[in-house]
């Protein structure tokens, strides 16, 4: 293999994917600069052209005008995230550029993640800070009821690597059944003991909701109004998906109004979220800033497996995880 050079957009990309790369003769460039700092995007297309391929850690849109800029040498990008709502699949499928995403390696973390947020919002965690931070624990036999895991119905909304991890964590939670729904059967729910249903059924008889699909135009604001109100009052919906996956506005009617128990969310919509968005102000909507896949150890992996995505590449060979 010639020389090739790999540019980097994010400046927190782990050491160990560089390292990586250049066991392999790979010479890489990284953007100096995170996505939400300003600069970022104006930098990107500053630098962004003559590369060989481009591992894109960042949320930014990588469309026409950014392969445009790239030029015609590039021969392989990759994301190192599972989700690629930011990617312009199609138009980097035209111009017959590889893309892979990373999958398999951040199912666990993602899943514990899920663990969290459910019990977190289940047992009012919360609301339960939140009166101690403001000294105001008023300790009573019927203080502070949540609602229980165990005997309950658990409805995951895409199972896949990551909602197949889910469940197998909750069968430890002596749940009483696991429902499932998307846009196919999955020939490991039967080990799993977990039913294929249509989405309203899901959402009618689930104390639990778990929104573990990606974003799609398919799957964009799948989380309504309506949806909100065909889920039961005991409900707890969980989105370690993608923020653009609910409507915010009527999430936040469901729970003011006490539609449904509560939400945790490790995505939102936008991200970063602004600190005085409504959202934030319920004691029953539970918000962790999208540490999914935030351990040490995924993250290494997520990045040795973008490398390996652009090598198999630039080898001729399959991505590791292909995008098409
Ligand atoms: C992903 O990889 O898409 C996850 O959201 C990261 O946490």
């Amino acid at each position: 293999m010639s020389l090739k050079r790999v540019i980097v957009v994010n400046k927190t990309f782990p050491q160990v994917g560089l390292d990586f790369l250049k066991k392999e003769g790979v010479k890489t460039t990284v953007i100096p600069y995170m996505d939400h700092e300003p600069e970022s995007l104006p930098e990107i297309k500053k630098n962004i052209n003559g590369y060989d391929g481009i591992i894109w850690n960042t949320r930014h849109r990588f469309d026409a005008e950014i392969m445009d800029l790239a030029g015609p040498q590039l021969k392989a990008v990759t994301t190192m995230s599972s989700g690629v709502e930011n990617m312009d699949v199609k138009e980097i499928q035209k111009r017959g550029i590889p893309l892979g995403n990373v999958l398999q390696v951040l199912d666990n973390a993602v899943a514990d993640i899920a663990l969290g947020l459910i019990i977190a919002a289940a047992r009012r965690f919360k609301e339960g800070i939140e009166e101690l931070n403001r000294n105001e624990w008023k300790y009573g036999v019927q203080w502070m009821l949540g609602t229980d895991i165990a005997n309950s119905t658990v409805g995951i909304v895409g199972l896949g690597g990551v909602g197949q991890a889910i469940v197998r964590r909750l069968k430890g939670f002596d749940v009483g059944k696991f429902l499932y729904c998307g846009r196919t059967d999955k020939p490991e729910a039967k080990a799993l003991g977990a039913e294929r249903v249509p989405q309203e059924q899901l959402l009618r008889e689930s104390d639990f909701v778990i929104l573990a699909c990606p974003l799609t135009p398919e799957t964009k604001n799948m989380i309504n109004a309506d949806c909100l109100k065909t889920m039961k009052k005991n409900a707890v919906l969980i989105n370690i998906g993608r923020g653009g996956l609910v409507d915010q506005e009527a999430l936040y009617v469901a729970l003011k109004e006490k539609q449904i128990f509560g939400a945790g969310l490790d995505v939102v919509q936008p991200e970063p979220l602004p600190n005085d968005h409504p959202l934030l102000s319920l004691p029953n909507c539970f918000i962790i800033p999208h540490l999914g896949s935030s351990t040490t150890e995924t993250r290494n992996q997520m990045a040795i497996v973008s490398a390996e995505n652009i090598l198999n590449a630039f080898n001729g060979k399959p991505m590791k995880y292909p995008c098409f």
